[in-house]
């Protein structure tokens, strides 16, 4: 789309310095070719405007958006009492391993390392006390439990249909946003939920979502469980392979595990640390 842009500008302003050219070659007076590279100068200088507003506008977008999924992760993490913001961090830290080993673009990169501690931004939708029940759930407090993907996409749906964004990077991040809210809790081989999508159905970024996330649940205390070590939560990703997890992203985590490792070292919880 952008280099379309840059392709139209770019012949805009070369076909008219080649006409310009060309009549004062064969023009008997230099007129024409001035008037041609006169109105090419200032064609030239008002593109430059136009993307300098559009980059500035561009930027106010962004900046809002950031603010407005910070705000929505800090609510999320206001209810949901067994997952701290260095949670959220934490996964930032381990997709920027993965998506980087995987070769991902700069861009896609940036933007999966930036959505994925909205994947339970939909828990906002589950009663409080579901979402911090110490003991087991039941059977319908699970189906509640389980509509958290489902309520996370419509949340950031909506926010796409409210602002009526046509800018491809702000629709780019809110997508896949939405790609890792409602897939990350879908299994390789088909058992998780909402959609019980298989394999390469589900969108890389909802799998690597998957990945970072158990492990690091795995590695934190929560009200339900002892954090695990890094070498007992390696064993269970491993055993994940190919059931839960895409097998090829296990191989590569089990490649980076000493990064997984050190990421959890330096930005862990203190409990979690024994
Ligand atoms: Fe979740
Ligand atoms: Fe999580």
């Amino acid at each position: 789309m952008r280099n379309k842009s840059y392709l139209s500008i770019s012949l805009l302003i070369v076909l008219p310095i080649l006409s310009a050219l060309w009549l004062f070659i064969y023009s008997p007076s230099p007129i024409p070719g001035l008037i041609v590279l006169l109105w090419t100068g200032a064609a030239g200088l008002y593109f430059y405007h136009l993307n300098r507003r559009h980059r500035a506008e561009l930027e106010a977008v962004l900046t809002l958006q950031r603010a407005s999924v910070s705000a929505l992760v800090d609510l999320a993490q206001m209810r949901d009492h067994g997952v701290t913001g260095s949670h959220m961090h934490r996964l930032t830290y381990y997709a920027d391993v993965l998506c980087a080993d995987l070769d991902l673009s700069p861009e896609l990169r940036d933007i999966i390392a930036r959505t994925i501690s909205l994947h339970d931004i939909g828990k906002v939708g589950v009663p409080d006390r579901i979402l911090n029940k110490p003991g087991p759930l039941t059977a319908d407090e699970w189906a509640m439990i389980k509509q958290h993907p489902l309520a996370g996409a419509m949340v950031l749906d909506s926010i796409t249909e409210d602002l009526t964004i046509t800018n491809p990077e702000a629709l780019d991040y809110l997508n896949i946003a939405k790609e890792i809210a409602l897939y990350h809790h879908e299994k390789w081989d088909g058992s998780g939920y909402p959609m019980g999508l298989k394999g390469e159905e589900i969108p890389l970024s909802a799998r690597i979502a998957a990945l970072c996330d158990v492990y690091d649940s795995l590695r934190s205390p929560r009200p339900y469980k002892r954090p695990f070590t890094h070498e007992e939560a390696v064993a269970i990703v491993k055993s994940g392979k190919g059931t839960h997890f895409d097998p090829e992203l296990v191989q590569r985590f089990l490649r980076l595990a000493d990064h997984f490792a050190a990421i959890w070292n330096e930005h862990g919880e203190l409990v979690g640390n024994s």
